[in-house]
């Protein structure tokens, strides 16, 4: 079986949040099965140069963008066994970021239409599956069955349309129909791919591929109502015979506190005691006041609204006014940033705001926080809290998603369960379970089995790549 995986971003190479780590990480245990799996992704400006010097050129052509020709250079590189395919084109994408420029939809549209046409470049490969990810991808089915149906060797070639993150969905002005897509006004239709007065890439993926996956069975579930909907719940409801959710996993190797290289001291479920040493280790990276007595929580997200900041936000004195230490790395919005520097000036002994993002820190907060606290105001699946759950620190976490599928709620009175959990999303019921996680904490023996259960916990992409092979073969 042949699959191209086409998405806007993947680890090693490009990495601005969660999709990053599935693109790497997913594809490399489907090749584990025997699948022959291969990424494309665009080649963006900031790729490490050290990649992008022992990168192959295949072969160069012209890419239609509307009425106009663009270069299309393919390169190819291998990962650790893994195929990776990148779109050269240094006017879309020799920027400092990823996306974020006001011609994103001129881009994602080349690099949708880039993607289709690189197939006869790429020797010998015509993939039965094109897996598309995210709105940046979307156009892709929609392209493949307009602008590729004379082909003969492309009739066969079905499509997957994986939704991440529902909320970002590539909205462009009607224009881009005919001028970048070469779509005719047919397609302008509320059954097609118009939203309000716009193009939504995102509807061209949920209504034109063959079939749609989300990151986890509960957000399946929940984007078909109006609160997680998007506006989009009536098209996800009409397509409902095609849809399913997978949850996501982590990699096993990259994330494993046994072989860490980054974290103070390697432990596992024989030696968890020596946990502790990396949370003293934390302790005093931080300038934090090193106690192992005192309970700290980590936090490692974008702040941005999606991941319920506005809860920690609303009882940060009163949580701060607590025995805790709170560990905060990430950046985003203004208004939080600005917030948890604000209360690390107020509280240094009692929180450390990082306002950075840095792989190193990450990692020893995973390995030497006692709680990792997420409460998502919506979570497609979510990966911290199973780095979390992998590195024995506990999850406190919204019930809603991903979150709601990974985390189960500890029961005292059988020690069942990894982590904590509230259901509504307000601030004192997270705060109440705070407390209650604080409670048990101060119980040695109840915490040691929490994080055991935790750390037993199956995060492995192995069975969710299972279940993405059987629905490959479903389409064959
Ligand atoms: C998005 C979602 C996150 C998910 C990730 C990978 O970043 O917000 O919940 O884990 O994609 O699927």
């Amino acid at each position: 079986m042949k699959i191209l995986y086409a998405a806007s971003e993947a680890y090693p190479f490009i990495k601005t949040g969660g999709l990053a780590d599935v693109s790497y990480a997913l594809p490399k245990a489907l090749r584990k099965l025997g699948i022959d799996i291969r990424i494309i992704l665009p080649k963006y400006g900031n790729i490490s140069s050290n990649f992008k010097n022992k990168m192959k050129n295949m072969n160069s052509y012209n890419v239609p963008v509307g009425w106009r020709n663009q270069y299309c250079g393919l390169q190819y590189l291998e990962y650790e066994g893994i195929p990776f395919y990148f779109i050269d084109n240094e006017y879309y994408f020799k920027r400092t970021e990823a996306y974020g420029f006001y011609d994103d939809g001129e881009r994602f549209s080349y690099f949708c239409r880039a993607v289709l046409e690189s197939i006869e470049h790429m020797d010998n490969f015509i993939p039965d599956i094109i897996h598309c990810n995210d709105w940046h991808t979307a156009m892709i089915p929609l392209l493949l069955k307009e602008h590729f149906k004379s082909k003969q060797q492309f009739s066969d070639i079905r499509t997957i349309f994986t939704i991440h993150n529902l909320k970002y969905q590539g909205v462009f002005s009607k224009s881009i129909l005919g001028e970048l897509l070469d779509l005719s006004e047919e397609y302008f239709s509320e059954d097609s791919i118009k939203f309000h007065d716009g193009v939504s890439f995102m509807k061209a993926g949920i209504n034109y591929s063959d079939i749609i996956t989300t990151v986890s069975k509960s957000y399946a579930e929940e984007i078909k109502y109006d609160f997680y909907g998007e506006g989009l719940q009536g098209v996800i409801r009409e397509n409902d015979y095609k849809l399913q959710g997978i949850v996501n996993g982590i990699d096993y190797e990259l994330f494993n506190p046994k072989t860490d290289k980054i974290i103070k001291c390697k432990y596992d479920l024989y030696s968890i005691k020596d946990k502790a040493k990396n949370k003293i280790d934390l302790q005093k990276i931080l300038n934090l006041p090193v106690n192992k007595n005192t309970p700290v929580i980590g936090i490692v997200s974008r702040l941005v609204k999606q991941k319920g900041l506005e809860l920690i936000a609303f009882i940060i004195e009163e949580l701060l006014s607590m025995d805790v230490q709170l560990v905060l790395l990430g950046t985003g919005e203004e208004d939080y940033e600005d917030l948890f520097k604000y209360y690390s000036t107020i509280y240094p002994s009692k929180l450390s705001s990082n306002i950075f993002f840095d792989n190193v820190l990450a990692e020893k907060i995973y390995a030497g926080a006692d709680m990792f606290l997420m409460p998502s105001l919506f979570e497609p699946c979510g990966i911290s809290q199973l780095i979390s759950l992998r590195y024995g620190t506990v999850p406190i976490v919204r019930e809603t998603g991903g979150l709601k599928d990974t985390v189960i709620p500890y029961n005292e009175y059988t020690d069942e369960g990894n982590g904590f959990s509230f259901k509504n999303y307000n601030a004192h019921e997270m705060l109440d379970v705070i407390r209650y996680a604080i409670e048990i904490y101060r119980n040695k023996n109840k915490w040691k089995n929490l994080m055991i259960n935790g750390m037993k916990t199956d995060s492995s992409w192995e069975n969710s790549a299972k279940r993405y092979s059987e629905l490959y073969s479903s389409l064959k």
